[in-house]
């Protein structure tokens, strides 16, 4: 049940809201003065009220952290704990008046160094005493990391954990009770830190939310680093330009979408999709076009849509998926431009070097960045049995439209579990979910039903079955485990349809029979 700090009744007075108001000011004003944590020093605390218009000056000018209309009534406090005598995670706390009991942290994106505010204010918004944390560093640049394994390690694991025993030190100060269920929400290196914390701090979480992991961080920061050299630099033979990248989408839709038994342009299944690009390439004597590949770019498109081996033959990271290819275009990957996630990495980490030109990355590098595999940050244990021993829950989502991410990683790892752990699906699937997306891009965004509850702006319904994070908390507090995820398609605000994301590794496909708008027509196979 809610612990409500200030007694409200559903209509307030403005003389009471003024009175709770003083009373959440006070309660929020005394907190500094009760916490007692080790290597602290607490930089503020700030009585928020619902409808506060929240700046944050302080944030690293690269984070680009626009203005936040607070929902609800929360005290937050900001703090900074040191990690070592070089380093050190500057961290905040939100804790809302009408809190549910429930603890949640949230995670960090790329190579950040930036706390996830919008994160913060979606989960206080909905009660959960939430924390967020700068993963150690400020800013989205790797630069912080050159000649200091300290705040590598912050960013590989050490961040998230702080954050999260501190948060939950705080939390009790403030409530004068402990927690009752704690969460993680968090995607990209949020869903790697989530399941680091599964992997090795088993005890942090009861219920987490892991969607498009960057896990296998050493070998996903080579492939990512990769596309630059097969690519090329803008008008070099290699390179396609944003229109062919536009042919390619076409020619692969017009090869893989029926798979699912439904054209609509969104792949429910793009590992079956195993595209050749030869029916785009020019007829002889004439040059490219925006409508067609030379020979020299159609095997461009075929590396990408091959899986990464390394000198030794072994598997890098599996392939792009195909059907990602227009929220890749023109940015990211296409773009003719060092990754720059890659580039700092080897630069400031794997090679010390500031100068090390990402247009020399190769197999030497791929297998080096491997076996440094810095603080540990690989993230790749298949022994989740301490998480299953506990009783936790996690529930793994991933985006089939991943630009950024490769899908194709996700059910690798899942299967890894399955293998290290000698556990059929029935069995995993009580503790551990995975959830393929349909049309939906890294994290967010996509044609499809990508609206699954993941983020603020990415919540169609509070309702645990078209929300993950209300169905793991679901899971955690009552034994409901998601079946599968309704996610709704949204255009300008408005629900234009709705499909299930199937568990895998079930897939979806259309029966046949009534309108595919509606989820009910669709089924996992
Ligand atoms: C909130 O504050 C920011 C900067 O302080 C300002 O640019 C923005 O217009 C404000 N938003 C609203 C809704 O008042
Ligand atoms: C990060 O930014 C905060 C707020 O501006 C600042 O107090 C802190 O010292 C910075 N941390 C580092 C490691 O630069
Ligand atoms: C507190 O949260 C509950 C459950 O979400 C809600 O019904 C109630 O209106 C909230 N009370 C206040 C004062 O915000
Ligand atoms: C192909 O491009 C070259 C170089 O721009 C040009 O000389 C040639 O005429 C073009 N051929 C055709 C068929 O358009
Ligand atoms: C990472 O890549 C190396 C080759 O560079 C390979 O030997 C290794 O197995 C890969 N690791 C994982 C976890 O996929
Ligand atoms: C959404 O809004 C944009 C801009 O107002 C408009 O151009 C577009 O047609 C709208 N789309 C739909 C499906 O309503």
């Amino acid at each position: 049940m809610r612990v409500i700090l200030c007694a409200a009744t559903a209509v307030l007075s403005s003389l009471a809201t003024a009175t709770c108001t003083q009373h959440g000011q006070h309660q929020c004003s005394k907190l500094a003065k009760k916490l007692n944590i080790q290597d602290a020093t607490v930089w503020f605390t700030e009585y928020v009220s619902a409808g506060t218009n929240m700046s944050f000056p302080d944030a690293h000018p690269t984070c680009a952290q626009g203005a936040l209309t607070a929902g609800v009534d929360f005290c937050r406090v900001a703090l900074y704990v040191a990690t070592s005598s070089r380093s050190g995670i500057s961290m905040e706390a939100w804790l809302p008046s009408n809190w549910t009991g429930r603890f949640l942290s949230t995670g960090n994106g790329g190579l950040n160094g930036c706390l996830s505010y919008s994160d913060m204010l979606y989960t206080v918004g909905l009660g959960f005493a939430t924390v967020g944390a700068n993963n150690g560093h400020n800013g989205t640049s790797g630069e912080p990391f050159l000649n200091n394994p300290d705040v590598v390690t912050d960013f590989a694991w050490r961040s998230v954990h702080t954050n999260a025993v501190v948060g939950k030190q705080i939390s009790k100060a403030f409530y004068s009770k402990k927690h009752t269920k704690s969460y993680y929400l968090g995607c990209s290196t949020g869903g790697r830190q989530g399941f680091k914390s599964a992997q090795s701090f088993p005890d942090d979480f009861d219920g987490i939310v892991a969607g498009a992991p960057a896990f296998n961080f050493n070998n996903l920061t080579s492939w990512s680093g990769h596309f630059y050299l097969r690519i090329g630099a803008p008008g070099s033979p290699t390179f396609l330009t944003p229109a062919q990248w536009f042919a390619v989408h076409a020619d692969i839709m017009a090869q893989c979408d029926g798979l699912d038994g439904h054209v609509d342009g969104i792949l429910e299944d793009p590992q079956l999709c195993h595209y050749r690009p030869e029916s785009l390439l020019c007829p002889p004597g004439t040059n490219a076009s925006s409508t067609c590949l030379t020979g020299t770019q159609a095997s461009t498109v075929r590396s990408i849509f091959s899986n990464l081996h390394g000198a030794d033959g072994a598997l890098v990271y599996p392939r792009m998926q195909p059907g990602s290819e227009l929220l890749g275009t023109p940015y990211i990957y296409w773009s003719g431009q060092p990754f720059a996630y890659t580039a700092d990495w080897f630069r400031y980490v794997i090679h010390s070097d500031p100068a090390w030109d990402p247009a020399t990355l190769g197999p030497a590098d791929y297998a080096l960045a491997d076996a440094l595999n810095p603080a540990d940050i690989r993230t790749w244990s298949g022994d989740l049995s301490k998480v299953r021993a506990r009783g936790a829950r996690i529930l793994h989502w991933h985006g089939l439209q991943d630009q950024i991410i490769s899908s194709e990683i996700s059910p690798l790892y899942y299967d890894h579990v399955a293998r290290t752990m000698n556990l059929p699906s029935g069995e995993l699937d009580e503790f551990y979910r995975f959830f393929r997306i349909s049309g939906t891009g890294h994290c967010q965004g996509g044609p499809g039903a990508s609206f699954i509850g993941q983020g603020r702006l990415a919540a169609a319904s509070l309702e645990p079955e078209q929300n993950v994070l209300m169905a793991v908390v679901r899971w955690v507090e009552q034994g409901t485990a998601p079946e599968s995820i309704l996610g709704s398609a949204v255009v300008n605000g408005s629900v234009v349809y709705q499909r299930r994301h199937c568990k895998y590794p079930l897939r979806n496909v259309y029966t046949g029979e009534g309108d595919p708008k509606d989820p009910d027509t669709w089924e996992c196979v």
